[in-house]
């Protein structure tokens, strides 16, 4: 049925969600907050949803959620994908710009643009009357593969052009545009996605620019859109109808204008001196790119001109890349040492006979996991290749097998921890080896912090810095030291003046009250959060109970899976572990009894909507926070789908936020759910 009105607004709707999202993802500057944003996002669901007929696949609504491809179609360019001829140094760009002086004298006057060699995959983005109707890899520069539904789900790229359309007034937009970029992470998100992924004891990835590779070529566009691929535009393939500037940087602006995220890094310049000069400058400045490039390209600003000079073989001579000194060098691997992480996941270094790359000193570096040194046989004393881009940690890249002398030493991973000494063990489907002892020092220090933080023990006042003290001096040796800590142990120690000791001791006499389920949590034991300790604590009346408990009994309750339940089980066994209950319970640390039932306010606040709750939450346990939103009118089911309105997430979200996020639903904090709650 037509309805004028709605369908009104469902345009005005896609508009201003479409410029809210360039403003975020493009700009880097959003104009109204995340409650506001996901209001106009659940109005355009909502009207979707009574008129699915209404639905384009140019709506933000459908950024994501196509079927798993069998594997990809070929698409055929408008135009060849062309590669660039490279320049090493100012006397080879010299060289280059007198071989077109010659070919053609306008280059005399010409002037030329200059921009970052994004070291990521070119995509060819392909714009229908302003809807972004497919997207293809390079291939090989004639034919590439269609990868649309993956390049979907990246927030970079604009589905409707212009994103803003009072802002091009001077052109008019052409039926067909195919534009060029560069499909990359940054090097912030590339540690962060690593840091995530080591924590969950999951294999890292190499390098932001394979990963990046691997995202786009996934027949799952669900798991391209959990990897944080952005991109940036530079190029007009090809265009039919309206007029688009003919210089590349009247292009670079055009680009822009039409809402495509573009460089902000490029330059023009008058002539080509001054262009090596900047370049040269750019030296040391690379490192403070927030992505990986291994150079910059100098373009002919006149593309008219550029085109007349032709291409030899694949490579236009109206631009060339100036390449950047290699950022990889070779050196000794002195030796192979074991990092023990806040988790107890092992992770292999480098030490290496210091090298500079880039202008730094370099005598560490990541060597990802114990698979990663067998897989490339890596050995002590082997040369090895060493990069080193921006911000990333330097990683090895592997052996030079050929300057091999004979004296080198295959590495053997350790069966015992290097900070304390007990066996390491190795996880199903995991490729991290962990140390699982509680008491292990390297991991003590993390594991009191654990234990004394707000969604577990809680006890106020009891900081890093104190955790720290009580260690070195012998005071705390496990968790269940702090029960027996005297006033005067405390009052030796430095900055202990007699208040601060009283409060301590009795914030911890306080904690004694935590509820079970807090306690669970405190125990720190893997792929244990507050959420399944509040399961735990509400099939098992206290601990006596929990660690008699069998992987069966532990996998029947829902919510805990094969994994969880044998870590529950393995955590229980450990002798030392055992050694800290038994302490606990002499000192009365040894809750019983059902959870407290979370207080109920009440409100309608949260009608109609519909939440999943997962990870971590500061001030809930899951149970609490599915009682809080059922309390506000809210409804709350277990796995995430389209029908899912709010994603909560806390720590350690896991499989649930990348589905969210495949699936384009929301995700909000607890605070951002209280705030809606109050509203
Ligand atoms: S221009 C005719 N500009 O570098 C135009 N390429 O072979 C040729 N690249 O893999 C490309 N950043 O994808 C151009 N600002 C930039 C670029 C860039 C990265 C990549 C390109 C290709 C290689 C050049």
């Amino acid at each position: 049925m037509d309805n004028p009105p709605l369908r009104q607004r469902l345009e005005e709707l896609r508009r201003e969600i479409h410029q809210h999202n360039y403003r975020y993802y493009v700009l880097n500057a959003p104009t109204i907050s995340d409650l506001e944003y996901d209001r106009l996002m659940n109005e355009l669901k909502r009207i979707e949803a009574e008129h699915p007929e209404w639905i384009t696949p140019d709506s933000p609504t459908q950024r994501a959620g196509a079927p798993p491809s069998e594997k990809f179609a070929k698409v055929r360019h408008p135009a060849p994908i062309l590669s660039l001829a490279n320049a090493f140094g100012a006397d080879e760009t010299r060289a280059w710009f007198e071989r077109v002086r010659k070919l053609d004298e306008r280059v005399e006057r010409a002037q030329f643009v200059v921009e970052p060699k994004i070291d990521g995959l070119t995509v060819v983005l392909h714009y229908r009357r302003g809807v972004f109707v497919r997207g293809a890899t390079r291939g090989d520069g004639e034919v590439g593969e269609d990868i649309t539904a993956n390049l979907r789900t990246i927030k970079a790229i604009p589905l409707r052009i212009p994103v803003d359309p009072s802002s091009l007034s001077t052109f008019d937009l052409p039926a067909t545009l195919v534009v060029r970029g560069e499909v990359f992470i940054t090097h912030k998100d590339f540690e962060a996605l690593n840091r995530r992924l080591a924590e969950a004891g999951e294999r890292t990835y190499l390098n932001p620019r394979n990963t990046a590779a691997g995202a786009l070529r996934q027949l799952d566009p669900g798991v391209t859109a959990s990897r944080p691929l952005t991109l940036l535009v530079y190029e007009i393939v090809h265009h039919e109808g309206g007029v688009v500037p003919s210089s590349q940087w009247g292009r670079l602006e055009y680009l822009r204008a039409l809402g495509f995220p573009v460089t902000d890094a490029a330059r023009r310049f008058d002539d080509i001196e001054e262009a090596i000069a900047y370049i040269e400058s750019w030296g040391e400045r690379r490192a403070d790119l927030p992505y990986d490039a291994d150079g910059v390209v100098i373009k002919i600003d006149d593309l008219n001109l550029a085109a007349d000079l032709g291409v030899v073989g694949k490579d236009p001579r109206g631009a060339v890349a100036f390449k950047f000194p290699a950022q990889e060098v070779t050196t000794r691997l002195l030796d192979i040492r074991v990092n023990v992480g806040r988790t107890g996941v092992l992770t292999p270094y480098a030490v290496l006979e210091p090298v500079e790359i880039g202008g730094v000193k370099v005598e560490r570096a990541t060597l990802h996991n114990f698979d990663f040194i067998a897989g490339k046989d890596i050995r002590i004393g082997d040369r090895v290749l060493v990069k080193r881009a921006g911000e990333v940690i330097p990683y090895i890249i592997g052996p030079i097998v050929e300057a091999r002398s004979g004296g080198e030493r295959p590495y053997d991973p350790p069966e015992v921890c290097p900070a304390c000494g007990e066996p390491v063990e190795h996880f199903e489907g995991e490729v991290a080896w962990y140390c699982v002892n509680a008491a292990c020092p390297a991991q003590l220090i993390r594991n009191v912090e654990h234990f004394v933080s707000r969604g577990a023990m809680d006890i106020v006042g009891l900081g890093i810095n104190i955790v720290r003290q009580l260690i070195e001096a012998g005071l705390v040796g496990d968790v269940a030291d702090l029960y027996t800590l005297k006033r005067e142990d405390l009052l030796a120690l430095e900055g202990f003046a007699g208040k601060k000791a009283d409060n301590l001791l009795s914030a911890i006499a306080d904690s004694r009250k935590r509820p079970l389920n807090r306690l669970i949590t405190a125990l720190g034991i893997r792929g244990v959060g507050e959420v399944v300790a509040a399961d735990l604590a509400r099939h098992y009346p206290s601990l006596d109970e929990l660690r008699r408990a069998a992987v069966e009994d532990l996998q029947a309750i829902e919510g805990i899976g094969p994994n969880v339940a044998q870590s529950i089980v393995d955590w229980f066994a450990r002798p030392r572990n055992q050694q800290v209950l038994a302490k606990l319970k002499a000192a009365g640390v040894w809750p019983t009894g059902p959870l407290p039932v979370a207080r109920r306010p009440s409100s309608a606040a949260l009608n109609g909507l519909t939440f999943v709750v997962t990870g971590t939450l500061a001030g809930f346990t899951r149970q609490e926070a599915k009682e809080f939103i059922q309390a506000h009118g809210g409804k709350v089911t277990g796995s995430v789908s389209r029908k899912t309105d709010y994603l909560v997430a806390g720590e350690n979200p896991g499989s649930k936020l990348e589905k969210a996020r495949a699936l384009g639903v929301r995700v909000i904090g607890e605070d951002e759910l209280r705030k809606m709650a109050e509203n």
